[in-house]
């Protein structure tokens, strides 16, 4: 049977883009799997360990619980977005400097996690830093690390540190279809998600 698609427009990383999805796509399918940035990874696939993290209008979210179509109009940020042309974002110049990153699978996740709560609280204590990535589970178990780097990254501020997704400099509006057949999905543990629970489909 086939799969019933619809066409979404959302501006990712700064750029206009549309695409055609299966209706039961998640978020992180169609960034990874339809528009082709793989930065964003799937660890567990059920909201429980952060390695999915976006901002989806300036919020963390945990794309794997997130429906593909929710992304529809909606300002989205990637890991690579935040990138900038003078180099590393300085979160994660602090991230390299304070070797918070070992095998790197979650790396992402935290960063992205760390620009949405400092963009949100220029200035977190311990305790909100700490609450801030705790929907990010490390198997490398560097948190020490990690959180010192947030740390030393709270003080580097300039106009630039945030990238909003903001599209003034839309640069290309791309077409992508997608025939991949999605896997199911497994809505739970919603700490960041914003899904309304009900499942990608139509
Ligand atoms: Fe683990 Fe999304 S892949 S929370
Ligand atoms: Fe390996 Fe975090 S650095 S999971």
């Amino acid at each position: 049977m086939d799969q019933k698609k619809v066409d979404i427009q959302f501006t990712l990383n700064a750029q206009k883009t549309s695409v055609r999805i299966p209706v039961e796509m998640t978020a992180l399918q169609v960034i990874r799997d339809v528009v082709g940035f793989k930065g964003s990874k799937e660890g567990c696939g059920i909201g429980e360990c952060g390695a999915c993290t976006i901002e989806v209008d300036g919020k963390a979210i945990n794309s794997c619980l997130m429906c593909g179509v929710q992304l529809d109009g909606r300002e989205v940020l990637t890991i690579e977005g935040l990138e900038r042309e003078e180099g590393l974002h300085p979160i994660q110049e602090t991230f390299l400097e304070h070797h918070a990153v070992q095998c790197g699978f979650c790396t992402p996740g935290i960063l992205m996690s760390t620009h949405a709560l400092l963009k949100e609280n220029p200035a977190p204590d311990d305790e909100e830093i700490r609450d801030a990535v705790s929907g990010n589970l490390c198997r490398c178990t560097g948190y020490q690390q990690i959180f010192s780097s947030i740390k030393a990254a709270t003080p580097v501020k300039d106009d630039s540190f945030f990238h909003t997704g903001d599209a003034e400099n839309t640069l290309k509006k791309s077409q992508v279809f997608a025939d991949e057949t999605s896997s199911s999905m497994v809505l739970n543990g919603t700490k960041k998600g914003e899904n309304n629970g009900e499942g990608c489909h139509d």
